[in-house]
């Protein structure tokens, strides 16, 4: 019935065409269900090979896909709605950010309860102290980390910013950074405890800060190995864990100092060189399954793009076989968002994870042109010099986008200004739809402006 009614609005869009010519013909968003690209159709192709152009489509009915950073308030953490709908083919991939940071924190304290008390309390004054690397206090997935290590090593205190004075789940905890705490008074944080080998230790975060370079960019690894130096000078062997809101940070602590002081160092994202070290002392990491979400990226545009359902080559499988497995993705119909869901990386299984840009053969399989005409798409990321996006996501973008038939034109920002990047976005009509990863979550407006 579906493919019927899909048939008779494609030959409704191929006479309309026909009465009207090509010019001016009108957008199709009075029929959200009609091929969001004339082209998408075999019967209504144009007969060239151009890629499937955007022609008839205004831009503001063309597919938008937000991935990485989620629209929402950096302040509040509140979903922009208006931007998840800016019209029916948005959406939003990224991944389950609080399982990912609660996995973060119980990976921590599981490897800690493993160890020998003794050594790992360095300087032996029964507290175990802990240095935490903050990505970006404004974005969600930072804001999740932090608050899932607090609330696994018994450090977190209510939200002040929500009223809070007690905490009674992982979205009320404070998330803000210290700054240091020597002697355990700091405000956003309390001191927790910890039993290892039948020993009850204190456990202090002794200092957390959002590690930004001067230009601005957050989740700067540079800073956080210029960071870790500092650190040493305040705590020397007070510091007996490093907890980062992600590899590239984590790794670059590990590199300058963590490695030789053997200080056990937990990061977030599965980039490959943080696997690697796992062999060499690197204690953790957290996949956010990358593979799935580029694949869902590209892969939501391909169908809203093709105006076939958007669960196509997801939870049923396309025409070539591709399917993600129930397990490791989520969808929320009411907000329009997809999560991939994480999975923990310890010296148990690393060996698993060792290539971060490995295409997964379950959703590797090239689709056919008639289903799925060449469509020229852009896509920004935010920051060139992200370990996590560039190192990680795109290679995976770029595993998929071939077998989707779709023309990819890569944008790097500069990470600190979102004009850096909408600048390059001067002529949307070349493009049958738009996958965005902006600076700032608070920014998708300046992204869609210049859609409409
Ligand atoms: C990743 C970080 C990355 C950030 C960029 C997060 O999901 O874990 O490594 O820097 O996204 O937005």
């Amino acid at each position: 019935m579906k493919k019927f009614l899909a048939l008779v609005l494609a030959l409704c869009m191929v006479l309309a065409l026909a009465a009207c010519g090509d010019s001016g013909s009108p957008s199709n968003s009075s029929n959200p269900s009609a091929p969001a690209d004339s082209g998408s159709n075999s019967s209504a192709a144009p007969s060239d090979s151009a890629p499937a152009s955007s022609g008839s489509v205004a831009n503001a009915d063309k597919p938008v896909i937000f991935f990485n950073r989620q629209p929402s308030n950096s302040q509040t953490g509140e979903l922009d709605m208006d931007a998840l709908t800016f019209n029916d083919k948005t959406y939003y991939v990224g991944f389950d950010a609080v399982q990912g940071a609660e996995l973060q924190g119980q990976m921590i304290v599981d490897y800690l309860q493993a160890q020998d008390p003794d050594t790992l309390d360095r300087n032996g004054d029964g507290v175990i102290g802990y240095v935490l690397c903050i990505g970006d206090i404004g974005h969600n997935d930072s804001i999740a980390r932090t608050r899932g290590a607090r609330l696994a090593l018994g450090t977190a205190v209510g939200d002040p910013n929500q009223g809070l004075t007690s905490v009674s789940g992982i979205n009320d905890v404070d998330s803000a950074p210290i700054g240091t705490n020597k002697d355990g008074s700091a405000k956003d944080v309390q001191d927790g405890s910890i039993t290892i080998g039948g020993k009850t230790f204190v456990v202090r975060e002794l200092a957390s800060k959002e590690m930004k370079n001067g230009a601005g960019a957050t989740w700067d690894a540079t800073t956080a190995g210029d960071t870790i130096n500092a650190w040493v000078g305040d705590f020397g062997d007070e510091i007996d864990v490093v907890v980062s809101n992600n590899d590239g940070m984590g790794m670059a602590v590990f590199n300058a100092w963590s490695q030789a002081a053997g200080v056990p160092t937990f990061g977030y994202d599965a980039n490959s060189d943080a696997v690697a070290a796992i062999a060499d002392g690197y204690c953790g990491t957290i996949s956010q399954n990358a593979d799935v979400q580029a694949y869902l990226t590209l892969r939501v545009l391909r169908n809203a793009l093709d105006g076939v359902d958007i669960m196509t080559g997801i939870s049923t499988p396309d025409a070539a076989g591709n399917v993600l497995d129930a397990s490791v993705f989520k969808y929320d119909d009411a907000t329009r968002c997809f999560y991939a869901l994480n999975g923990a990386v310890t010296a148990d299984n690393y060996t698993s994870y060792l290539d971060a840009t490995a295409p997964n053969p379950a959703f590797n399989n090239q689709v056919s042109e008639a289903d799925a005409p060449t469509a020229k798409v852009w896509l920004d990321i935010f920051n060139s010099t992200d370990n996590f996006l560039n190192g990680t996501y795109l290679p995976q973008l770029q595993n998929y986008d071939g077998i989707l038939n779709l023309d990819v034109e890569y944008i790097s920002g500069d990470g600190q200004t979102e004009s850096n990047i909408t600048d390059r976005l001067a002529n949307p009509d070349a493009y049958a739809g738009f996958a965005i990863n902006m600076v700032k979550t608070d920014n998708a407006a300046s992204y869609l402006n210049k859609l409409q």
